[in-house]
């Protein structure tokens, strides 16, 4: 039987993997401006990390995790999100010591056993940061700004993306609101679907996620969140707004956005761009003030978000934007026939050891398809060695743009190549 890739997962061909690996580079740049240093965490981890840091009530704990046992029978699970593992990161090796700031960031795959669906994998690739010891609204607004001009510097057009923001609160006046939220769940049981009706007594601001209509109807009547925050969270809240106001960032607020980790406190965000169908948020995060005290450490402000790679991808395509470049080519190196293949091998590989992008025909073809082959690399010059040329010492280069040619002695041919790709 032929095998193929697990349902839910995609291999990266050339084309993805150079669109991922160009979007990676953008955020490196653009991140390394805001201060953020690399950090890889494992891809799998303790399965209580994620229990205690996402949340048991979450989908992603309670129905979304690829865990097992491993040899030793210890429960692992493969990370369904990178904020958890860096977090125990932070703690295990001291990186936020009391008063400082550590800024993080990292790319790579994650892992949720979700049913997939258009921009929704089981394996996926985010992009995220994580800002660590920073309380003041200003972090937050940084967080936000970053998001969206990471978006805008890949090419995504801001109209075409909405942000959306909303405060949670923090454990002084979340309990209460939750508690409202559950009476307005079992004051409308009837119209809500079962698990919601669960979600009373497990975790109710959950019900404000469910995908069914009726559902989605009766939580429109819920008690709002900005309604119910402590003066102290409400403070933060205006002042990340008017940070975002100040930077001329336009936002919507969105007083249902709960997200779907239970680690957050105060502000969460979310960017949504259009042309993607359901799953069209490609960016979101949010602040999580508790998580180092839940994970075993001193209590740290943090915050952070993660981009989704598959998405971002849609998203760029409805916009028009080519995300890959094109296979990096400069010289295309051609033999006339066998006995200059030798030559020409040699003449490719000094080419790249001079730093330019040379590619030859590895088989025994006519010089029309080594040309038909340069076309479709996109080679800016071929450098053809025929037994003439190469009696004399000479290689004959050919300029694909302005179609001129040059005979060149073959030590030289590489700085002349260098000099015509500028
Ligand atoms: P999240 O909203 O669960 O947040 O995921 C972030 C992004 O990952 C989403 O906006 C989406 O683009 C992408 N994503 C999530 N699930 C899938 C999936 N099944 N298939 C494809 N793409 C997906 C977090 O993961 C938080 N750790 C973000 C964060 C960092 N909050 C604070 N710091």
């Amino acid at each position: 039987m032929e095998l193929r890739a697990p349902k839910g997962t995609a291999d990266m061909l050339p084309e993805t993997a150079r669109a991922w690996e160009r979007l990676q580079a953008a955020a490196a740049a653009l991140f390394e401006r805001y201060g953020y240093e690399p950090i890889y965490t494992p891809l799998f981890e303790h399965t209580e990390l994620f229990a205690r840091g996402i949340g048991e009530a979450t989908d992603i704990v309670g129905k979304e995790m690829y865990t097992f046992d491993d040899r030793s029978g210890r429960s692992i699970t493969l990370r369904p999100e990178g904020t958890a593992g860096v977090v125990r990161a932070a703690i295990e090796h001291a990186l936020v010591p009391q008063g400082s700031v550590a800024k993080l960031y990292y790319a790579g795959p994650m892992f949720r056993y979700e049913r997939p669906q258009k921009g929704r994998m089981r394996q996926f690739w985010q992009i995220g940061v994580e800002l660590l010891g920073a309380a003041e609204p200003s972090a937050d607004a940084e967080a936000v700004a970053l998001l969206v001009r990471y978006f805008e510097s890949v090419g995504l057009p801001r109209e075409r993306m909405r942000l959306l923001v909303n405060s949670m609160g923090d454990e002084r006046c979340r309990p209460a609101y939750r508690d409202a939220v559950a009476a307005h769940i079992r004051a409308n049981a009837d119209g809500l679907c079962e698990e919601c009706r669960r979600r009373a007594d497990t975790n109710p601001l959950r019900a404000f996620d469910c995908k069914n209509e009726r559902c989605q109807a009766v939580m429109a009547d819920a008690p709002r969140i900005t309604d119910a925050l402590c003066d102290e969270c409400r403070e933060h809240y205006e002042a990340v707004k008017r940070r975002l106001d100040a930077l001329g960032i336009a936002y919507e607020e969105a007083p249902r956005l709960v997200r779907g980790l239970d680690y957050y406190t105060r502000t969460v965000f979310e960017v949504q761009a259009e042309g993607l169908g359901a799953q069209n948020a490609i960016g979101g995060g949010g602040r999580y003030d508790g998580l180092f005290a839940t994970l075993g450490g001193a209590r740290t402000p943090g915050l952070g978000f993660a981009l989704g790679f598959e998405r971002t991808l849609l998203a760029l395509q409805a916009a028009g934007v080519e995300p890959g470049t094109s296979h990096g080519v400069a010289a295309y190196v051609a033999a006339v026939d066998e006995s200059c293949r030798a030559a020409a091998f040699a003449l490719a590989m000094a080419l790249r050891d001079a730093g330019v992008a040379a590619e030859l025909d590895h088989r025994a073809r006519s010089l029309k398809a080594q040309f038909k082959h340069a076309d479709k690399l996109g080679a800016r010059v071929v450098v053809v060695l025929g037994p003439d040329e190469l009696a004399a010492g000479q290689a004959t280069v050919r300029d694909m743009e302005t179609k001129e040619e040059r005979k060149v002695a073959l030590a030289d041919v590489p700085s002349r190549v260098a000099a015509l790709i500028g």
